[in-house]
Parts: C-alpha cells; structure tokens; sequence
C-alpha cells in the first residue's frame, strides 16, 4: 500500500473492507494466539517534560513512587504463578535506578524463564548494551510521532533524530524492538500518521504500539479533545497490512478511550495484550491519562479478563513467549 493510499484509508468513512482485509492479514501472518504481556510499572517518577504526559516532571499535583529492586522481582513472580511468559518493566525516565540495579532485576527475572522488556526511555548505548547482557529481550520505544517539529515542540529539549538513534541502537544491540505512536495528537496530521506507518515498515519493527492521545487535566494540552476510536483502530488496521508479521497490541489507551476498545482491536489486526501487574496499591499513580482501566484490580483480575476477552473474540491465548516472527 502507497502514502496516497494510507492516506485516502485515513481520511475515508468506510471501515469494514479495510477491517476485514487487517483481520485477513493477521490471520494469515501470526494467526489466532493473543499473547500476554504482563506490564510492571514500577516508577512514575520522570526527569522529561513531555506535554501529553501526566508523569511529566512538572506535573506536581501528581503523588509519587518507586518500587524497590525487591517489589519489582515479585511482580515478575506473580507473572509466571498467573502463566504470563512476558514481563514489561515499564516507568518514566527515572535515573534514580542505576543500570546496575536494573541489570540486577533482569537477572533475577531470567531465572524465572520469563521474557523481559524494557521500556524506560532513552538511555546510552553502553545502558542498553548492558541491560541486553543482563538477559534484557525486547525494548519498547515509541517515537511518537515522525513529524520532526511536532516531536520536537511535545518533547522539549529533546530531538526526534536521538529517539530513531536509540532505536537503531536497539536493533544492532538484537533487541526485539518495539516502538510506536499516539493518534489524535494537537497538531498531528493524515498525512504525518501515513508516514508514521511507512516508517514503522522502514524500522523492521517487531513490536508496534498504537494508542490513541487522551488529554491529561494537568498537563498543558488538558484543553485538546480525544479522537475517535475509529480512527485509532484505522491506524493498526493499515499497520497490520502494511507491516504484515509484527506483534501489535490492542493496547490500555485503546480500552480506555472505549470499553469495547481492546476487543475491536483484536478485531482490525492486534495480536497481543498486556495485562497489569503492577501492585493495586501503586496502580493509580502511575497516570499517565486519566481514568485509565484497571486501577482498582490487581493482577490475577487483570490475567482472568483479558483471557475472557481473547476466549470471548474466537482467538486463544499464545502459548510460549510469542517472541518477534522475524
Ligand atoms: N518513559 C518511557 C517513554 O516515554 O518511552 C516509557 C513510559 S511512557 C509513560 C509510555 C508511553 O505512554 C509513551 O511512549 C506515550 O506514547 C504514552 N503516553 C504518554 N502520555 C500519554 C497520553 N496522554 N495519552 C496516551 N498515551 C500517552
Ligand atoms: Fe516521561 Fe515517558 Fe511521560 Fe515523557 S512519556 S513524561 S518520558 S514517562
Ligand atoms: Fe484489567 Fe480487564 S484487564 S480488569
């Protein structure tokens, strides 16, 4: 499929043929598994200041906390008691970690046989080449969006050129990488959504999430409304068909936004969902847009839903990692 084309489905009314054809597509490529992704969100504490991100560091209103190195390892433990093969250590960028204490985590985890990713932001090379030695398999890292001065003015101080060359680095490191974007971004166009997916394909994704944007009341973009759910689903639709083989999340964001959400995302191309384990106690600090789902569950909910939703879909749950098809 061409940018004119991606962009004629962006900006169309009609649905259903493109939905069917994404359905079709990873059907054929990746099949009827839904693989679990256990998500650990263990910091929320954040030295960046992005503008649609309610863990910026200059949101003070939000309360603050940090798992220890021990909590973290237990959270990982509840992955394999609820057969979750995959955990996500997720968490804003947070130095007070130092890569030492996160390679000891990875370590701890690896002994549990369970697939790590991380998703902590940018970090240097010699970061990730340690983290990766640690045991580390996946990274996620979106870059948001591919319209460079969009990037630039939602990220202050930071550069779209160092996002794509933390994710380069990603890739000679033999991550499986992962990135993605918001949809619904103020300032986001068709066209740079178009080639948002182009771009995905040029990367040799392996993992790619897709979220719509959900304005924070205490950020500076609280004023911006969210998109249509159609949109954000039309957008992992033309990435399964475009991209074919990458694991695509029917992600929170997108359950958030519509509690049907995740369902009609596994239904237009996703393959993945990431169930929350990360202790209830902690769950509603880690608020990056509001009202987000599951805070008042706990994990062994979290695990029991999502497998009634994949059931619910006629699909099963992926048995093994579900590493990258590539
Ligand atoms: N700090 C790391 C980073 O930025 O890559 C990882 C954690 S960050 C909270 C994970 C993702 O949350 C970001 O990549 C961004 O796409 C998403 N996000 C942030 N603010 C959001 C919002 N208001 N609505 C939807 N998604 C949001
Ligand atoms: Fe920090 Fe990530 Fe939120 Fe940006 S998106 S403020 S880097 S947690
Ligand atoms: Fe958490 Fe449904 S996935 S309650």
């Amino acid at each position: 499929m061409n940018r004119n084309e991606i962009i004629k489905y962006l900006k169309g009314a009609d649905t259903k043929e493109l939905f069917a054809e994404a359905d079709r597509v990873r059907k054929a490529f990746v099949g009827d598994s839904v693989y679990l992704r256990g998500i650990i969100e263990f910091s929320n504490y954040c030295c960046q200041d992005c503008l649609y991100c309610g863990l910026r560091r200059e949101n003070s209103k939000i309360t603050r906390y940090r798992m220890t190195l021990d909590e973290i390892v237990a959270s990982a433990k509840k992955a394999v008691e609820l057969n979750i093969p995959t955990v996500v250590l997720q968490s804003g960028e947070d130095n007070f970690y130092s890569v030492g204490d996160l390679c000891s985590v990875v370590k701890e985890i690896k002994k549990f046989n369970l697939a790590v990713t991380m998703s902590i932001g940018e970090r240097s090379y010699d970061d990730y080449c340690k983290l990766k030695e640690a045991g580390a398999d996946r990274y996620l890292l979106r870059f948001e969006t591919s319209d460079e001065e969009l990037y630039a003015k939602l990220r202050p101080g930071k550069k779209f050129s160092q996002r794509l060359q933390c994710l380069k680095w990603l890739k000679e490191l033999k991550y499986q990488a992962g990135s993605g974007i918001m949809v619904g971004l103020p300032g986001q166009s068709m066209e740079s959504i178009a080639d948002d997916i182009l771009l995905f394909k040029d990367l040799d994704l392996d993992m790619i999430g897709i979220g719509p944007f959900l304005p924070h009341p205490n950020t500076p973009l609280a004023q911006n409304k969210s998109i249509e759910l159609d949109l954000v689903l039309k957008v992992i639709a033309l990435t399964r068909i475009v991209t074919e083989n990458t694991h695509i999340p029917a992600t929170t964001a997108v359950g958030t936004l519509d509690s049907q959400g995740r369902q009609k995302a596994l239904k237009c191309g996703a393959n993945v969902i990431m169930p929350n384990i990360t202790p209830t106690k902690y769950r509603k600090y880690y608020e990056i847009y509001p009202d987000k789902i599951c805070v008042d569950e706990d994990a062994t909910k979290c695990r029991g839903c999502v497998e009634g939703m994949i059931l619910a879909s006629g699909r099963k749950v992926g048995v093994g990692f579900g590493h990258s098809l590539k």
